[in-house]
């Protein structure tokens, strides 16, 4: 069951055809509300289910199903995925196992949904929602959206058109303690600041790191920020300093959901 009430659509009823089920699929849990695909909002509460620590197919597969059938729904469906996705199929799963990888995720759904299937990463589902409905909207340029949670996940826009699966959270990084080179994600994700038992201020810094390397190779007019630790951005935000401004979700950790639900369109 959910943990918190989600703010959900008051108005008496959204046509059908104006509906779709968004998944967000993440580290920690599955998430998924039917989404009002006008306006973005939430047509009922929101229904989490925790990701199995396995990260098997079958599970998160028959998980997604379980979802569909909760909300006994009968239209499209969008799912946003932590990794690499082109033509509905799954080619990297960093964060989860290696079985996905292969996976066309539209396919294996079929037993549980007759009604179309769109799957696309779940960064790249959140920009969606920030760039049609969100902060994004009127932005030109290139413009970043990056998910901090157990990954982190990157989505850019040039001009309001999504470059897919850019997967920026893999750029290789200085670990500032372990003075080695891995991946951006494994220093400066909000699993590494939990973790490494790190505070606000040292973890905001390596974040803020990882920043300025990202907007010295692509230039953005603007950066927005989305996943779990932007619920209270008044933890970070003072210790981030780059030339340009920085923003929170407008959605934000409901953009997963909304950006998946707005893929079936
Ligand atoms: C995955 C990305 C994903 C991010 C956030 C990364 O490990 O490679 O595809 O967007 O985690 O979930």
């Amino acid at each position: 069951m959910p943990k918190k009430k989600t703010p959900v659509s008051r108005k008496p009823s959204t046509p059908r055809h104006h509906q779709a089920l968004g998944i967000d699929v993440g580290g920690s849990g599955i998430k998924a509300a039917p989404v009002n695909l006008k306006t973005g909002e939430l047509l009922q509460e929101r229904y989490r289910i925790p990701t199995p620590k396995s990260g098997d197919p079958k599970e998160m597969i028959g998980i997604m199903g379980q979802l569909i059938d909760h909300f006994r729904w009968k239209n499209p469906v969008g799912i946003g995925f932590p990794g690499v996705i082109q033509n509905q199929t799954i080619l990297t799963a960093a964060n989860l196992n290696d079985d996905w990888v292969g996976t066309n995720l539209a396919k294996a759904l079929v037993r549980f949904t007759k009604a179309p299937v769109s799957c696309l990463n779940d960064a790249d589902a959140a920009a969606l929602c920030e760039m049609k409905l969100g902060g994004g909207a009127e932005a030109r340029g290139v413009v970043l959206l990056l998910t901090i949670g157990t990954g982190l996940g990157s989505a850019m826009f040039v001009d309001g058109r999504l470059v897919p699966n850019t997967e920026f959270g893999h750029l290789p990084f200085p670990h500032p303690i372990k003075k080695r080179w891995g991946s951006a994600e494994t220093a400066a994700a909000d699993s590494a600041r939990k973790r490494e038992d790190l505070n606000w201020r040292d973890w905001s810094k390596r974040f803020n790191d990882y920043l300025q390397t990202l907007y010295s190779l692509t230039w953005p007019s603007k950066i927005i920020l989305g996943g779990g630790v932007t619920k209270k951005p008044e933890r970070f935000l003072p210790y981030l300093n780059l030339p340009i401004p920085i923003e929170i979700s407008t959605f934000k950790n409901q953009s997963g959901i909304v950006g998946a639900a707005l893929s079936t369109l």
